[in-house]
């Protein structure tokens, strides 16, 4: 029995079953034999859920660098481990090989170092996905410099608010970027955005679209003047195995964005762990995660948990309709890509266009397709597995979070027969329990709840970054001694889990988490608006869509309400960004409200959804008559 790599049924129960009953055993079996570390831990596990406080592996000492890149060089060097696919076509792919990776990585650390870069410091990375985004988030953990990646598709206030919370010392950029036939000017973001943050006093810029930009004296440097100059070797710094690796961002429904921490030890044997499980990667295969660098899954499953397998992972830079909608298997062709992990978004929208892209690629080097984000439907499920797997391909559709940092409930190809939209069973040291609304577990099956996990995994988040009180408030307060994930969840009559999808304001668009709160907080910026609300409505390719009630400060005539629409859209870009922009804005008179002053979502989800038959009883609330305008005058009927 391998505890490493799963290969089937039987074998699954046999290692969930230890990993329930022994996990500290499990997960040390596993960390000893896979990974290099430069001390051994004194204890596997040391866990409190009231506080909440989760140590894995405490006092052994390590650098995660070494486990994705030194520890291969000796016999798989010549390896690819990066090959990089541009925006366009034309312009040729690299192949990045272990030893270009290791030296690349070198240069750049020791680029952080001379700018006084050390153990500890926070270095914000606003970058698009070339190259230097993953050798730049790899220098940082070569040197114990805790990386702080931002989606390079936000706005420079959200850049800055993001900068400002972790106290980046530090911004590497690009002079731009290319997406599809467009080129985005990424420095001038970053120049607003620090306009605002004082305490940034080195900008590092690579350049990609060689546009004119602006370096400012004393603060901006290209980058690779000085990578040119950098030695090419810098030994890893030696990290305890709970020592932060990075912080990533993501949405809460209330509030700022959430620093999630991650630390070195426990983060690289899960991803490590469930990278070679839930895409049954083999040496020598291609694996391709669509995502960008910029979200956990292309942190965990584009860099981290492919290198640290030694495995070929590709990185794409534009889109998956540049040149056309073929570009995906276009590239899977060329590659021969052997995994190819994916978002339901992509997949509705490749499924709404010609099948003629798919079918003019030979997509035989196919083995494993998966999915991550939100939901699947059923159709787009069959659609991928009928005419990109050629039903011949495991769809494994991964359900995990930012915070969990790796996959927690994943089919295990060839092992977990799958079923469209469910995720199915809980990878080895994942232990779900399912609450109702009393706060109890709901055993057996056939069930449905609040999604929680019992027991810790090493890849958990740590903490909030400077706010451990929210931590504990938003993951373990719900649920007595457990994680609350924030999801519901159904369990079928065989163990399947399915989930049916947040259970709080947090909206998934295009398989992008969006906080309600903050949008409001946009809108309400607007002076026209008095008050707004917003909701998701079901969206045929972004999963949802957004829906805003406004409630206008003076109501006027419709050509004025066009403009206001524009302008709403307009500040949310400026806030968030442009995957935060409403598709549907209606303005009402009030909103319904309990008594005690709460917006009612659900009534507002309802119609937004135009599922008005059954809208419970609205008579308690505060404004009844409100609910048949809103009703009358829905953009959705
Ligand atoms: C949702 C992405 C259904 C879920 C890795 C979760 C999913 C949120 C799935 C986390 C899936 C993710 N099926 N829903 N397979 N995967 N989700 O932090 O609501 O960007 O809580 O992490 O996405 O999104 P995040």
């Amino acid at each position: 029995m391998s505890n490493y790599h799963i290969k089937h049924l039987e074998e699954y129960f046999q290692v969930y079953r230890k990993s329930v009953r022994y996990p500290e055993k499990f997960w040390e079996e596993i960390a000893e034999e896979h990974f290099l570390w430069r001390k051994r831990w004194d204890k596997v596990l040391e866990w409190d859920f009231t506080k909440p406080e989760v140590k894995w592996f405490q006092g052994a000492k390590l650098n995660i660098t070494e486990n994705c890149i030194d520890k291969h060089l000796f016999s798989h060097g010549d390896e690819t481990a990066i090959i990089f696919e541009p925006n366009n076509p034309d312009e040729e792919a690299q192949h990045i090989s272990y030893n270009e990776l290791h030296r690349r990585v070198c240069k750049f650390a020791n680029v952080l170092k001379s700018k006084g870069i050390k153990k500890g410091d926070r270095v914000c990375i606003y970058l698009p996905m070339i190259p230097e985004l993953s050798v730049a988030m790899l220098a940082c953990a070569r040197i114990g410099a805790i990386h702080s990646i931002v989606f390079a598709g936000f706005s420079s206030s959200a850049l800055a608010t993001r900068i400002l919370d972790s106290d980046c010392k530090m911004v590497i950029t690009s002079d731009g970027s290319y997406r599809g036939s467009k080129t985005i000017d990424l420095k001038s973001i970053v120049d607003a955005a620090l306009e605002k943050c004082p305490d940034v006093k080195n900008v590092l810029v690579a350049k990609r679209i060689d546009s004119d930009i602006h370096l400012k004296e004393g603060r901006d440097e290209w980058l690779q003047p000085l990578l040119d100059e950098a030695d090419e070797n810098c030994k890893p710094e030696m990290m305890d195995a709970e020592d932060p690796l990075f912080i990533l961002y993501t949405s809460g429904s209330t509030g700022k964005p959430k620093g999630m921490m991650h630390t070195c030890g426990g983060y690289m044997v899960y991803t490590a762990y469930t990278f070679k499980n839930v895409f049954n990667y083999r040496t020598g295969d291609v694996y391709w995660c669509t995502a960008d660098i910029g979200w956990i899954t292309g942190h965990s499953y584009i860099v981290y948990g492919p290198l640290a397998n030694c495995a070929t992972t590709v990185m794409f830079e534009g889109v998956p309709s540049y040149p056309d909608f073929g570009r995906f298997w276009d590239i899977v062709e060329k590659h021969k890509v052997n995994q190819f992990y994916t978002a339901p978004t992509a997949i509705r929208a490749l499924a709404k266009e010609n099948l003629e892209y798919v079918e003019s690629h030979d997509l035989s080097s196919l083995k494993v397709l998966g999915t991550v984000g939100e939901p699947i439907n059923e159709e787009a499920w069959h659609w991928y597995n009928d005419n990109v797997g050629k039903k011949n391909c495991p769809v494994v559709d991964t359900w995990w979070q930012t915070e969990t940092g790796g996959i927690m409930i994943s089919p295990i190809p060839h092992s977990t027969p799958t079923i469209p939209t469910y995720a199915t069973l809980p990878l080895p040291g994942i232990q779900p329990a399912l609450m109702d609304d009393e706060g109890s577990e709901i055993k057996g099956n056939q069930v449905q709840g609040k999604l929680c996990i019992k027991f810790p995994w090493p890849g958990m988040a740590r903490t909030v970054w400077g706010d451990h009180q929210r931590y504990k408030d938003t993951y373990f307060s719900a649920y007595e001694n457990k994680y609350f994930s924030g999801d519901g969840a159904l369990r079928d009559g065989v163990g399947y889990y399915r989930i049916t999808g947040r259970a709080d304001d947090v909206i998934i668009v295009s398989g992008h988490n969006l906080g309600t709160a903050p949008i409001e907080d946009a809108i309400n910026e607007h002076q026209a608006v008095a008050e707004s609300a917003i909701v998701g409505f079901p969206h045929e390719v972004k999963g949802n869509a957004l829906y805003g009630y406004v409630i206008l400060k003076e109501a006027g005539e419709s050509r004025k309400h066009e403009n206001v629409r524009k302008e709403i859209n307009q500040i949310i870009t400026e806030h968030i960004g442009p995957i935060a922009k409403l598709d549907k804005i209606q303005f009402v008179s009030g909103l319904p409200k309990t008594r005690s002053g709460k917006i009612m979502r659900r009534i507002l989800r309802k119609i937004a959804s135009n599922d008005t038959d059954n809208l419970g009883d609205t008579s308690t609330l505060l404004n009844p008559e409100v609910v048949d305008e809103i009703i009358e005058n829905s953009l959705n009927k």
